[in-house]
């Protein structure tokens, strides 16, 4: 099995930490997701601890929440000591209602509009990632109003390649995100951000990319970043207090992808930042990270139904699932790879040669191509692993398909945490007429 706290019982059922996969879709219904929260928190400790370990208690991790977001996932990374990043005044607004303290929450994204700067700045948000001077104009008049100076970071774009999929891939020169050194543009950047009377620069943002194995992309971002930091200081006399160095360790979907010692990787890092401030004559800032995927992906698993078994002679064979794109739209954005297991016939030898297919009506719906799973018959119970990130948070109701539930689960422990969306939600904002 991928994952320790998967199993089979006795009744040859894939089991969640302990719980019957096949007893859970009876009761919550399918499509559903079930997240194990002893697996997220063992996750966000292994991220909190090492990165004070390495560089003092101010530096945490910020919980990607891009990768997740729904109430109650602010609430149990914040008890795990997490800071969280928020990408929108939706994320921004269901943190909030979580209760998370507001101090440890970073507003990124490329576009922030003047009401979404003005609804970040009256909640107490600790920190924009400026991403471009138009927005630096909006934010500086928009703190004048309500008489604060506003913490920021300055969004770098380090020109790092870390050979991954090219949507993904969001740290190089000509990304829609940030400032990239090698154009002079984010020494531009920093020296208005440096001018403004109502921001006060903190430090410097980047983000290389997702799916990252190991430590070396993230050691080239950090002597780019570190370099870039000892011009400004050079030229401006700034020190930056702040390096985050964003999100991107990798997740391990099938057996063949690696698995990452996420603790032994930050150390490495950590060492090279130290070198690097060393040779650099800076004083080692306060690091920061953004994990989203490498929290909550191997948190959780879809239960699906199957619907049907379908066989073209001398083609494929396609097993069709009560879901789909609308809540899994990675294979159809990037060909994402994914385990499938027949969870009904958990003991059953892996034999049978078929394409997971959704229920939306395209052609492109599909879960998985080619995967070996114990044959399914109309009725039994799919599960597909590693669905935590970026699947409930890039749902939609494509062909007005309820979004699943989100159920937790722990040794010993079950709560709904998210309601199965109802008919009635689906026509919750159509007005007669
Ligand atoms: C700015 C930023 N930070 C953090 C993340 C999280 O990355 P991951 O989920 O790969 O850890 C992303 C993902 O796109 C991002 O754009």
């Amino acid at each position: 099995m991928l994952y320790p706290y998967l199993s089979v019982n006795e009744k040859g059922h894939l089991t969640i930490a302990g719980h019957d996969t096949v007893d859970l879709a009876e009761r919550y219904g399918t499509a559903l997701f079930v997240l194990n929260v002893d697996r997220l928190r063992e996750n966000c400790r292994v991220y909190v601890n090492t990165m004070k370990e390495c560089f003092g208690e101010d530096s945490m991790p910020l919980f990607a929440s891009k990768s997740l977001s729904f109430t109650g996932i602010y609430r149990l990374v914040n008890e795990c000591g997490m800071g969280t990043d928020i990408v929108s005044p939706g994320e921004l607004y269901t943190a909030l209602r979580a209760g998370f303290p507001m101090e440890k929450a970073f507003f990124h994204g490329n576009n922030k509009t003047d009401e979404d700067i003005d609804f970040a700045i009256r909640s107490g948000i600790g920190y924009f990632v400026v991403d471009n001077e138009d927005e630096l104009v909006s934010l500086n008049r928009i703190a004048e109003k309500h008489g604060i100076k506003q913490k920021i970071l300055l969004r770098i774009a380090p020109g790092i390649d870390p050979h991954t999929h090219k949507a993904i891939m969001t740290g190089s020169v000509d990304s829609k995100f940030g400032k990239a050194i090698a154009t002079g543009q984010a020494k531009a950047i920093t020296e208005y951000a440096l001018s403004l009377e109502n921001v006060e620069l903190c430090g410097f943002h980047c983000h290389i990319g997702s799916q990252i194995f190991d430590c070396q992309p993230f050691c080239d971002a950090a002597d780019s970043m570190l370099k870039f930091m000892a011009d400004i200081k050079a030229q401006f006399g700034y020190e930056a207090k702040i390096l985050n160095l964003g999100g991107g360790f990798g997740v391990r979907y099938v057996e063949s992808h690696p698995s990452i010692d996420i603790a032994e990787n930050i150390r490495l890092v950590a060492n090279h930042v130290k070198t690097a401030c060393e040779r650099l004559s800076l004083a080692v800032p306060t690091v920061l990270m953004e994990p989203g995927r490498s929290i909550v992906a191997d948190t959780t698993t879809t239960l699906y139904t199957v619907g049907s078994v379908k066989e073209i002679p001398g083609f494929r064979n396609f097993v069709s699932v009560d879901g789909g794109m609308a809540d899994n739209p990675r294979y159809a954005l990037y060909g994402s790879e994914y385990t499938v297991i027949t969870a009904s016939k958990a003991a059953d030898p892996c034999d049978y040669l078929c394409t997971i297919a959704g229920r939306c009506c395209e052609s492109g719906d599909l879960i998985q191509e080619d995967v070996m799973i114990a044959k399914p018959q109309r009725g039994d119970i799919v599960a597909v692993l590693t669905t935590g990130a970026y699947n409930y948070s890039m749902a939609s109701n494509y062909n007005r398909l309820p979004r699943p539930a989100i159920l937790l689960v722990g040794k010993g422990f079950e709560k709904l945490a998210v309601k199965r969306e109802t008919y009635e939600d689906l026509c919750r904002l159509d007005l007669d007429f």
